[in-house]
């Protein structure tokens, strides 16, 4: 199921990371479009969030290449990165939570977005009206709910005006109304934009992504419409003593 990549915004060719002499990712081919909605799964240690990180430049690849836009970006600094327009929303939510909301989000304006003064100012309320965090500008992060928490990681990497958005567990723990507006929210974020979301629930995926990406014992295994690729008997393998209503 190899995909076309002469459009490809971001493209990783070949991506490695080990931990102590264990690969977490080996040897990745990935490529996103703009407009594009990408679906991760796979199960717990499959190397999702390591890819998210060799993506964002968190983690430093061992080996392979990743280009953003055309450009080689596999020695490039995460803050450099972000900057070009890779984000990413973590999946353990890295706020201050002596901030305010407002607050956690003019950092990633400023040095993200590179706005200045009053730009930062619209821009900040912009994404807060966009995250439906408007009403909790001036909560300090550390008194926000689960949901918005969860929204606030969401809203930090968009205010970077990324053109790939990386969301790594966004919905994780979240009831199923919660869950549904998040998929709005990312739903939302669709347009002149790659998304590559890893999630564990299904239904949020389908719902947003029309293409699906399968990582076990990190590699990349499935990779296709998505439809095509839930029904693949290697995804059934994977999953294989899941009970059925976990992936429904
Ligand atoms: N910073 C790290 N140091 C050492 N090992 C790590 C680190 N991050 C991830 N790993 C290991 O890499 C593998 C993949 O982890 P991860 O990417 O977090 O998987 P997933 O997000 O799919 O659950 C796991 O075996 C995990 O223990
Ligand atoms: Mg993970």
């Amino acid at each position: 199921m190899a995909r076309p990549s002469e459009n490809a915004l971001l493209q990783a060719t070949g991506i490695s990371k080990s931990f102590n002499g264990v690969p977490a990712v080996a040897s990745v081919d990935l490529d996103l479009g703009i407009g594009e909605s990408v679906g991760v799964i796979g199960p717990n240690g499959a190397g999702k969030s390591t890819l998210i990180g060799l993506l964002v430049g968190s983690h430093r690849a061992d080996a392979g290449t990743l280009t953003l836009d055309g450009r080689d970006v596999t020695s490039t600094a995460e803050h450099k990165r972000v900057r070009a327009g890779i984000a990413r929303a973590a999946q353990i939510p890295q706020t201050f939570g002596r901030l305010t909301v407002a607050d956690n989000l003019r950092l990633p304006a400023v040095f993200g977005a590179k706005l200045h003064g009053a730009d930062v100012r619209h821009w900040v309320d912009e994404v807060l009206e966009l995250c439906g965090l408007a009403a909790q500008a001036h909560v300090e992060a550390q008194h926000l709910g689960l949901l918005s928490r969860k929204r606030l990681e969401l809203a930090k990497a968009l205010a970077t005006r990324p053109s790939v958005l990386l969301l790594d567990e966004v919905a994780a723990g979240l009831t199923e109304p919660e869950i549904e507006q998040i998929m709005a929210l990312v739903r939302s974020l669709r347009e002149g934009r790659a998304i590559l979301w890893v999630e564990h629930i299904p239904f949020a995926l389908r719902g947003v992504c029309e293409r699906l990406v399968v990582m076990d014992k990190g590699a990349k295994i499935l990779d296709g419409p998505f439809e095509k690729v839930w029904a693949d008997p290697e995804l059934q393998a994977i999953y294989m003593g899941v009970p059925d209503d976990a992936l429904a």
